[in-house]
């Protein structure tokens, strides 16, 4: 079945991540983002894509810092209230009942109860039309150990990190299941006979 060039999330899973940031003048801001990924493995940028009218973008334009949350699965209903248009005048941690967990090298808070924090910075903002793209650089990065193996892998058959596929009504949410097969990073390299 043909689709719509549009219809691309229908097609590609994505991650979900719960981004917190503070405006200016400190409130706190927490909002679901499915445009998100690391820059090419092992550097420690990420990049994000913004619509133009996200309190999200207008804090990190205003403090260069961002934390990016990686919510459980069980978290999903918070995310969706997370997901509502509230003034920027509104702490959305309030809102969504989240509590926040003091960074450790930057401002903004990050959420407990999350798998994984990813303290940022802003590198870059290429601005379009109609969105931005944020270059981030991961300044701090930690794993709850409750979802931790001991050398730091994600234990993500406990943690199920939230991720989602849209569909043409809305937003189906999953996460990952093994699917039996490891590889080693070394297999993507060819011996030279
Ligand atoms: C699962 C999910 C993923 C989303 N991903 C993005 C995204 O990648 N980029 C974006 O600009 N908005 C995205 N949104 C919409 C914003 O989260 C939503 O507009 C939110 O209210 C923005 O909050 P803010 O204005 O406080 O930044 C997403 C919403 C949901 C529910």
């Amino acid at each position: 079945m043909q689709l719509s060039p549009h219809k691309r999330e229908n097609v590609l899973p994505l991650p979900v991540v719960l981004i917190s940031t503070v405006s200016k003048t400190g409130t706190r801001n927490a909002a679901p983002w499915g445009n998100i990924t690391p820059i090419l493995r092992p550097l420690d940028e990420v990049v994000l894509a913004s619509w133009l009218r996200r309190d999200t973008l207008d804090n990190i334009r205003e403090t260069g810092e961002f934390v990016v949350n990686v919510p459980p699965a069980a978290m999903v209903e918070e995310v969706m209230v997370c997901a509502r248009n509230y003034p920027p005048e509104v702490d959305e941690f309030e809102e969504a009942g989240l509590t926040p967990r003091p960074s450790v090298v930057v401002a903004p808070p990050g959420i407990e109860g999350s798998v994984a924090w990813m303290e940022c910075r802003l590198v870059e903002e290429i601005t379009r039309e109609k969105y931005a793209l944020v270059i981030g650089k991961v300044v701090y990065l930690e794993v709850n150990d409750r979802y931790a193996t001991g050398e730091g892998n994600m234990d993500f058959g406990a943690a199920r990190p939230l991720c989602m596929v849209c569909g043409n009504d809305g937003i189906r949410f999953t996460y990952p299941v093994d699917a039996g097969r490891f590889a080693l990073y070394s297999e993507m390299f060819v011996r030279k006979p």
